[in-house]
């Protein structure tokens, strides 16, 4: 390969993963194998400058989305410059020594947090709008989001504040919560998060708040943007006691150093502490501390020449690769699966790890009898990483993805836009069993004494083969099994029959639609209120309810279009079981405490139309915009009141955006 072939892969490469990360909040790769890429390119780059002139990487990773407004930072939020290497970081010091011309410089050693970049701004004290990092310059508006974290204060305490300042930190998921979320995600057969920094950046990426509300994000902040007047300090080591004296959260230890080997000693201890911190940190911030001196050495257009962070090595460990086995899912997704020889890996035992798809083992050419490397780095799922080739043996073939599924023998099938091999068979028993144990789970039809064992004897006895076969059991059928008693029969009887009356949400969670999970089934029962008119609705009314894109929709309209499930549904519902929503679901208010104030010409509603539909929804209708002011409704021709809730970081909806919170 030419360095121009290899700089425009790793440009297409690098690209490919700012957009998983930044945008998507999946990254396929480690931090460390990104970083690696980000090396390689730029030194190639450093080569052949004539090639960089289209670089895609120029800028810092931009994770601004469309649904979104951007607002400029007022002093732009960079990215550090990065190193695994001690041997680097010492040259950093040397670098700014020679520039400084100072012998010892001191420094502020920081836990580098593994979270989301957020700029806070306060004017007068008052919070005003938080905005993620974006491109740097500007950023997206995900106040509604802050302020569901108790600990963001509205107001900063005390007195003297400055008249408009940014206050710089970082959102992060605890650990606790993030297993809580993945546990939650795992009872539903959802994809589950990879670490705690993607649920981070997908959380604050909500539209609705009171989805976000389920999630409990904390923040914690070390840092000032642009401060109007500036304030008096002379080293950086300053703004923690001042953002804490302010009633912010901030940073649960930082060290003062008086030269790099003392940061180094810093770090060092950092490393050890780390784990009993609330949030994940994958390094150390190094900052020079006099602040005159960030002045004198400034910046490069990505970061500052001030300050380095210090990336500590993700855990690895090798270890054979006994086997790759093959998990059926409830949907029928074929997942790859690596069983290893147990190894010990930060400070717990792993035996397994996840494969993804076929592509990657493809990509990175794992065979069973392998020896690979696998890590744990602020992921809780280990992966693996590598093969080591020189300990592969001479006759391993490339591994071959099974052409049909382990359990039922039928052809696996894969749909063009999807990564993974699906069994198509409806009646493939893992899938029956799995699909069984999800239509009585606690997220769906919360049928308690339907766990495990009894849906694997119900299904080894082929007395269930759908979830209608649960509700044609009879006592007589269930004292066959063994160890069922006739009073256990009769509990799962009775569990049974009153789950007829479930709220229809629970029904249709159960059903099992692929990409739809709870929420997304209340959000559906609410809008539709009847399961039959849920099952004759159109792409067009499916694309109306928030939440709803087109995957979703998509897969909603194959599940109703196949005869199978049309069968299934007129089955539950011969025996009775609840197919509308409950009342009090179609009741809430949807806008309940909020205030609304109009102005300009709306495309189809008149101004007494939409006030109507406010209060029909809880909300109140307010003649001018203050600070108290939720939102602003503005239509064409809109005025003063529209500058005037810009100025104050008031969120402006359109008619449509009404709509859709209606619908909601
Ligand atoms: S200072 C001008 N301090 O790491 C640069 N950043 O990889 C200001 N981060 O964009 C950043 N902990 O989002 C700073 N103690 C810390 C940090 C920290 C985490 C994040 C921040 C930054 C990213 C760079």
């Amino acid at each position: 390969m030419t360095a121009k072939e290899r700089i425009l892969s790793l440009q297409n490469e690098v690209a490919r993963h700012d957009k998983l990360y930044y945008q998507e909040a999946a990254p396929e790769i480690s931090d460390f194998e990104y970083d690696r890429l980000k090396t390689e390119l730029a030194q190639l780059e450093a080569e052949h400058p004539e090639l960089a002139q289209t670089s895609p990487t120029l800028k810092v990773g931009d994770d601004r989305l469309d649904e979104f407004s951007s607002f400029p930072h007022a002093e732009p939020m960079l990215s550090l410059d990065n190193t695994y290497s001690q041997e680097e970081l010492f040259d950093f010091d040397a670098r700014l020594k020679r520039l400084l011309k100072i012998e010892a410089l001191p420094y502020v050693v920081e836990p580098k947090i593994d979270g989301v970049a957020v700029s806070l701004t306060y004017q007068k004290g008052k919070l005003i709008r938080a905005l993620t990092r974006g491109n740097g310059i500007q950023g997206d508006d995900i106040t509604h989001n802050v302020l569901t974290i108790a600990a963001v204060p509205k107001s900063l305490s005390g007195k003297d504040h400055p008249d408009s300042v940014e206050i710089r930190g970082e959102i992060y998921i605890t650990n606790a919560e993030f297993e809580r979320i993945n546990k939650e995600r795992e009872a539903e057969e959802l994809p589950l998060y990879a670490n705690p920094r993607n649920l981070a950046a997908g959380t604050v990426k909500l539209l609705d708040p009171k989805e976000t509300k389920k999630r409990k994000l904390s923040v914690v902040f070390y840092g000032l943007g642009a401060c109007e007047p500036v304030l008096p300090f002379a080293e950086h080591a300053q703004v923690h006691p001042t953002l804490k004296s302010w009633g912010l959260p901030t940073l649960e230890k930082f060290w003062e150093a008086s030269g790099i080997t003392e940061s180094w000693d810093a770090i060092e201890e950092l490393d050890g502490l780390r784990e009993q911190f609330t949030y994940a940190t994958d390094g150390a911030v190094i900052k020079l501390n006099p602040l005159a001196l960030h002045t004198k050495v400034g910046k490069t257009a990505k970061a500052p020449r001030w300050a380095i962070a210090y990336k500590f090595a993700a855990e690895q460990a090798e270890t054979l690769l006994k086997d790759i086995t093959i998990q059926v899912g409830r949907t029928g997704v074929l997942t790859p699966v690596a069983e290893l020889e147990p190894v010990s890996l930060a400070g717990t035992t792993v035996s397994r790890a996840t494969l993804h798809n076929a592509d990657e083992i493809q990509r990175k050419d794992i065979r069973p009898g392998d020896t690979i490397v696998v890590e744990k780095a602020g992921e809780i799922i280990p992966c693996v990483v590598r093969v080591i080739p020189d300990k592969r043996s001479g006759n391993s073939t490339a591994y071959e993805f099974p052409k049909t599924c382990p359990a039922c023998n039928t052809n696996a099938i894969r749909l063009p836009e999807e990564a993974a091999w699906r069994c198509p068979n409806p009646s493939c028993p893992p899938q029956i069993r799995r699909r069984i144990l999800h239509y009585a789970s606690r997220v769906a039809m919360d049928i308690d004494t339907l766990g495990i064992a009894v849906v694997d004897q119900l299904t080894e006895a082929q007395l269930c083969n759908t979830i209608a076969d649960l509700y044609t059991l009879k006592e007589d059928d269930l004292v066959t099994l063994e160890r069922f008693a006739p009073k256990s029969a009769q509990n799962l009887l009775k569990a049974l029959e009153d789950s007829k009356a479930n709220d229809l949400w629970r029904l249709v969670h159960g059903l099992g639609i692929p990409n739809v999970g709870s929420q997304s089934s209340k959000d559906l029962c609410k809008h539709f209120t009847s399961l039959e008119a849920l099952q004759h609705a159109t792409e067009a009314d499916l694309l109306t309810i928030d939440g709803v894109g087109p995957i979703v929709a998509q897969s909603i309209l194959q599940f109703f279009e196949n005869p199978a499930n049309q069968t299934l549904i007129e089955r539950l519902t011969s025996y009775g079981l609840n197919t509308q929503a409950h009342q009090q679901a179609q009741g809430t208010q949807t806008l309940e405490g909020l205030s609304f104030v109009l102005t300009g010409t709306l495309p189809t509603l008149t101004r007494d139309e939409a006030k109507a539909l406010i209060e029909k929804a809880g909300g109140k209708v307010v003649g001018s915009v203050s600070k108290k002011t939720d939102y602003l409704l503005a239509g064409e021709a809109a005025g003063s009141k529209l500058k005037k809730a810009q100025d104050l970081g008031i969120k402006i909806v359109d008619e449509d955006q009404l709509n859709q919170m209606l619908a909601s």
